[in-house]
């Protein structure tokens, strides 16, 4: 690590100060991004299993079936719930260093499966660690990222998440044409198992990693604050770690004393902000493209594709165009995130999502043969496209950084908790809700959420571009205390 680039001046300014202004160094880059080799499982692990989901040779009913599929976002929602308490007990860095190692684990054991159970009990297992990563990627970043740049290392989360489902869309297309006559016998289990790579590369160099500076300066381990602030090129004495820690815990026992808990009237409005957006971000159809998509449309296509491995690949290709214009649309929201800031990124997100949701529905509804693969195909792109700049990064980032630290854990544990249940439901219910009303009528649904979207951000999401995290929950309590007021 490059101890020698840095900027904190720390005898003039607090460490925390120090921690904001700092220079945005290669470790910063590093350090976010072994934060998100989980957000890259998240995307690999979740997409994955539709891809192999028709070769798996276990005489599987539709509860299992539904559940092979689903079942990582319900163990998900559980893992993240599990993960606050301990995080905001153990720190960061351990439970990110356990999330890898779980993740490990249950790569290895879908590859190796025996029976039906076995693989489902894997699959849970590996929900398990992507709900726990998720919860608390971003707050680890936000606990030490650069007050004008925590925008931009925390859409890192995004970036590989979408790089993850791109990369699970691509390695499976690659395998099943290499061997497609181990279609049913080696190639879904590499596919499986492969996740196992990056998640045992992450838990070797997470092990290095600092733990976060602001955690421990909450737990009065001033001496280990020092080793990690050193690890991101700040320079400080003990003394002055302790004497900004001080500061620290004052302004969040001041709230604390006045409320009586950690909970305080600020704290729970951002909560409710943060799990409403989330909501949001989940009934507006997103994962639809990404888990059905490829079904979706290669029922357009019905006919040309004779067999399950050729219906497989034409619809792995498709994905494989949806996947790589998300990953290429979340680079501007990279760019744009701590320029513009989060909330017109996600007001014109929600508004582009509503539009082209439209654009798709009317291209199911009114067209047939090849204009309506063309305008679902370009209605879909757009839809994910405003997706990426403004939503889904925009989610994970005020789930990082809008909590102040001593609650910051559970906090955002619960929030993606309530991400991955949403999912869940939105996930069962989508056949159903095809079935009653018909997938154009869905479609016009889903950009109707979004509209209520729009007018949610524009009431209750505060702007935090460029505040340290310590403001970011001055504002908040503030805005609980006129709502109070008025
Ligand atoms: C969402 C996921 C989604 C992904 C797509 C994330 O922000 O939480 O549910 O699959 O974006 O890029």
């Amino acid at each position: 690590m490059d101890r020698s680039a840095r900027s904190g001046k720390p005898n003039e300014e607090s460490v925390l100060s120090g921690l904001d202004s700092a220079a945005t160094t290669g470790s910063y880059w590093y350090l976010a991004l072994l934060a998100c080799v989980g957000g890259f499982l998240f995307g690999y692990d979740t997409a994955v299993i539709g891809s192999v989901l028709v070769f798996i040779p276990y005489h599987l009913g539709s509860f299992a079936t539904g559940y092979l599929v689903a079942g990582a976002s319900l163990g998900a929602a559980v893992g993240a719930l599990a993960a606050g308490p301990l995080t905001d007990r153990y720190g960061r860095k351990s439970l990110l260093m356990a999330d890898a190692a779980v993740f490990a684990l249950g790569a290895i054991l879908s590859a190796v499966t025996i029976n039906a159970g076995m693989l489902l009990s894997a699959r849970t297992l590996i929900g398990v660690a992507v709900g726990a990563d998720s919860a608390i990627a971003t707050a680890y970043i936000a606990e030490f990222a650069p007050a004008g740049r925590r925008g931009q290392l925390s859409i890192i989360q995004q970036w590989m998440i979408t790089v993850g489902i791109l990369v699970s869309y691509l390695l499976a297309l690659l395998v099943f044409k290499v061997a497609p006559s181990a279609a049913y016998g080696a190639d879904w289990r590499i596919i499986l198992g492969l996740g196992a790579v990056p998640a045992v590369l992450a838990l070797v160099l997470r092990a290095r990693m600092p733990e976060s500076p602001r955690w421990l300066m909450l737990q009065g381990r001033f001496a280990d604050t020092r080793k990690a602030l050193g690890q991101l090129g700040i320079e400080v004495s003990e003394e002055q770690v302790r004497q900004s820690a001080e500061q620290m815990a004052a302004a969040e026992t001041k709230e604390r004393k006045q409320h009586k808990s950690q909970w305080t009237p600020g704290v729970k409005r951002a909560l409710m902000v943060v799990c409403v957006f989330f909501i949001f971000q989940q009934i507006t159809g997103i994962n639809i493209p990404f888990y059905y998509g490829p079904q979706l449309l290669t029922d357009l296509f019905k006919g040309s594709t004779p067999g399950a491995l050729a219906a497989a690949i034409a619809g792995l290709q498709a994905a494989v165009i949806l996947g790589a214009v998300n990953v290429v649309a979340t680079y501007f929201g990279f760019r744009w995130i701590d320029k513009f800031g989060r909330r017109p990124l996600a007001l014109w997100g929600y508004a582009g999502m509503a539009v082209f949701m439209v654009v798709a529905a009317l291209g199911v509804a009114t067209l047939t043969g090849t204009p309506k693969i063309a305008v679902v195909m370009v209605g879909f792109s757009f839809f994910i496209t405003s997706f990426a700049i403004g939503v889904g990064g925009t989610g994970w980032l005020i789930q990082g950084e809008v909590f102040p630290t001593n609650v910051r854990g559970r906090a955002a544990a619960i929030a993606a908790s309530v991400n991955w249940f949403a999912n869940f439901v939105i996930i069962e219910a989508f056949p159903a809700l095809e079935k009653a009303i018909g997938l154009a009528w869905v479609m016009v649904l889903f950009a109707g959420l979004a509209v209520m979207a729009i007018v949610f951000v524009a009431r209750f999401l505060p702007e935090t571009k460029g505040l340290s995290v310590e403001e970011v929950v001055t504002v908040f309590e503030g805005q609980a205390a006129g709502d109070k007021a008025s």
